[in-house]
């Protein structure tokens, strides 16, 4: 079982007192460690990696290195250079969009439940390029239908595109059956992963897929950095979605030839401190371990739900069953606009929610609502700040609600 007390004192504002976090799916706390290992490198070797050999670059560059072994170390691989960097998964599914290069009547499968970082892409693509876009269809409380994207994929794909797990409803998708039905169709999978990489053990080798995508900001790491995993067959096929520095072997005039995987991908100058942080933000999760980060989510989030399933007004977007949820719970009140719930929990017991639609606006539009208020939670929550959180919900849809 995790030592919940010793994580909580890791974090400054959890020790501060600051308030009770519930928005991790949007961004997570930091633990002093990453805090730490971000200012050494501002004080002690503030330099650029992977260009001058002075002493300072050459320990910059060496941390790169080291980060991206701790990713693959963390994400079960072994190759090093199939890890890029990047500033958020946002970034990630855009390289791999645009870098796969579909063309006019390419294929490419989704999901309707789609964060907009992976459904506005592949949209720009079926309106530049003529790719042809189809959307497997979630059930009624938002689990991801085999059968319907089957009949999407019947006819074969370029690319399926989907979700681990989603924002909204919290619903992990069956990536390893998706990625088996894909590769039996020849298509590349590509995965966002930003709502799974920081909850449970993600075995990359085992689940096959060519593309993943996430945000280190929702994995204890620092604000502005995401990571892109390929297979190193599958990124040496793909083309560069920013040009500059960095990326290139020799340029003349009139002729460019690309750098190997991965500096291919990672244009510029970098965020440095980032890359340090998301180091020691992988030894504090491999530190802590992720079965046991999961567990807790999980008992918190079955606490939440039982806390709150017997209010008659307030009704979960996504399924009514704890353990399908993950870590997030979004839901609605009648009579109350999400914002308002939002602002409500924090004005009244200090705990900070989000609200609306969440990036997902075709999910809610389809289904007739209109955004919904979203608690998530993580490995510094405790059960004591979830009956806090939950007795101020249960008190606004009591005394506030229709
Ligand atoms: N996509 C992130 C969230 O769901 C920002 O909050």
């Amino acid at each position: 079982m995790m030592d919940s007390e010793s994580v909580r004192r890791d974090f400054p504002t959890v020790r501060k007192g600051l308030g009770i976090y519930l928005d991790s799916a949007c961004q997570s706390l930091r633990p002093d460690q990453v805090i730490e290992a971000m200012n050494d490198y501002y004080e002690n070797y503030p330099a650029c990696g992977g260009r001058s050999v002075h002493s300072m670059a050459t320990k910059v560059s060496i941390s790169m290195d080291e980060t991206r072994e701790k990713l693959a170390s963390f994400f079960g691989t072994d190759d090093p250079d199939c890890y890029v960097f990047t500033k958020n998964c946002t970034e990630a599914l855009n390289i791999a969009a645009f870098g796969l290069e579909l063309n006019k009547g390419d294929v490419v499968v989704t999901s309707d439940a789609e964060h907009n970082s992976n459904h506005v892409p592949w949209l720009q693509l079926s309106d530049s390029r003529g790719a042809v876009r189809r959307i497997s269809r979630s059930g009624e409380d938002g689990m991801f239908d085999l059968e319907s994207y089957q009949k999407c994929i019947e006819g074969g794909a370029k690319v399926v595109s989907v979700q681990h797990c989603n924002n909204v409803t919290g619903c992990t998708n069956p990536l390893k059956a998706i990625t088996e039905i894909a590769h039996d169709k020849g298509a590349l999978v590509v995965v966002d992963g930003a709502q799974a990489a920081p909850h449970m053990k993600v075995d990359l080798d085992k689940l096959d897929v060519d593309i993943y995508c996430m945000s280190v900001h929702k994995m204890l790491g620092p604000t502005g950095m995401g990571v892109m995993y390929g297979k190193r067959e599958v990124l040496e096929g793909m083309s560069p979605y920013m040009l500059g520095g960095g990326i290139v072997g020799l340029t003349t005039y009139d002729s460019v030839n690309y750098a190997p995987i991965p500096d291919r991908f990672e244009a510029g100058l970098h965020n440095y401190a980032g890359i340090i942080g998301t180091g020691a933000a992988l030894d504090y999760l491999s530190r802590v371990g992720m079965e046991d980060i999961e567990k807790w989510d999980s008992m918190l989030m079955e606490r939440m739900m039982r806390n709150l399933e017997d209010v008659k007004n307030l009704h979960p977007v996504g399924p009514s069953e704890p353990r399908l949820r993950g870590s997030v719970f979004s839901f609605n009140i009648d009579g109350l606009v999400s914002h308002d719930i939002a602002m409500m929990v924090d004005s009244m017991c200090g705990a900070m929610i989000r609200s609306g639609m969440h990036c997902a606006h075709p999910f809610y539009v389809s289904r007739g609502v209109d955004g919904s208020a979203r608690a998530s939670v993580y490995l510094y929550n405790t059960p004591e700040e979830i009956d806090v959180f939950t007795d101020t919900v249960i008190h606004i849809a009591e005394t506030f609600g229709d």
